[in-house]
């Protein structure tokens, strides 16, 4: 008999450089990043023996279900793959909302590939990045099981690389959240003069060591985000002082990691007041989906 329920633990992302490139005429941004996973993740579960359509949540307050990222994957994949089933969606959800850590887009991303392991007849891989890129810049990178990947366009041309040495990373969550849409804006307003902006190329080449990544790591997030959040510019000091070979903002943030090439220390001089640090590091693979019965 065939499962008709799974589970997968949605991974975080990180963006080790991110640039926001031309502004185009509907306002949106092109945008060039560089992708790793880290193991730290909401567990999403999927049941499809239901005619109801339901989405539960515990950890954090995420709206109404309707709304939500992971219920809207689930309806566009039902639609899509003419498979008119129900669904029961649950999230353990740890990763904190605007955090620029891709949380509902990893959780959109594992319903996608859940329901494609469950799915009689699945999407091809180009289909289910078209569903993914309809639903969010950070999805199509999350929907695939690359630990490591180079993106562009709004987000939805990824290019999967060969995995990097695991390296331990450090999370700080600041006490505040940013909304990518005011983020986005900041960036608009500050470049006002200066609309067209030249394509930056990272080289696959360049970003196949450690040393390659730290070199060319940046986020065009930072300045009009520290502007705002100064004491985004502390927590990046502290972890530098702390021995971190990279230190950034993650996406518009406002969750900050360091990248440590030895053991990171226990604790971390200077760190804004409020914050919160979690141990992670990055994968070299990606969890696979589990069937359930
Ligand atoms: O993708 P999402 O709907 O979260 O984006 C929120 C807002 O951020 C958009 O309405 C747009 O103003 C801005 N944005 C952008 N360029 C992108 C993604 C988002 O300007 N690539």
């Amino acid at each position: 008999m065939t499962a008709s329920a799974a589970s997968l633990e949605a991974q975080a992302k990180i963006n080790l450089a991110l640039r926001i490139l031309a502004r185009e005429e509907g306002g949106y941004h092109q945008l060039e990043t560089l992708f790793a996973r880290i193991d730290f993740a909401d567990t999403v579960r999927v049941a499809t023996d239901t005619h109801l359509r339901e989405l539960q949540c515990s950890g954090a307050e995420v709206g109404p279900a309707e709304q939500n990222l992971a219920f809207r994957a689930a309806e566009a994949f039902m639609a899509e793959a003419l498979w008119p089933r129900g669904f029961q969606i649950s999230i353990e959800k740890r990763i904190p909302v605007r955090s620029g850590l891709g949380g509902g887009s990893a959780d959109a991303g594992a319903v996608l590939r859940i329901l494609n392991a469950l799915a009689p007849t699945p999407l091809s891989d180009a289909t289910l990045a078209t569903l993914a890129f309809r639903l969010g810049a950070d999805v199509p990178f999350l929907a695939t099981n690359a630990p490591l990947a180079l993106a562009w366009g709004r987000g939805e041309r990824v290019l999967a690389l060969n995995s990097l040495p695991a390296r331990e990373v450090v999370l700080c969550f600041l006490p505040f959240g940013v909304a990518t849409a005011d983020a986005f804006r900041w960036i608009a307003e500050s470049r006002a003069d200066e609309p067209l902006r030249a394509p930056a190329l990272i080289r696959a080449a360049d970003i196949d060591r450690w040393d390659g990544v730290a070199r060319l790591s940046h986020n065009d997030f930072e300045t009009p985000v520290i502007q705002r959040h100064p004491e985004i510019a502390t927590c990046l000091e502290a972890l530098m002082a702390g021995g971190a070979r990279v230190a950034r903002l993650s996406g518009s943030g406002s969750t900050v990691f360091g990248i440590f090439e030895r053991r990171s220390p226990a604790t971390f001089q200077g760190l804004p007041e409020g914050t919160r640090v979690v141990g992670s590091r990055t994968l070299t693979t990606v969890a696979p989906v589990r069937l359930l019965d």
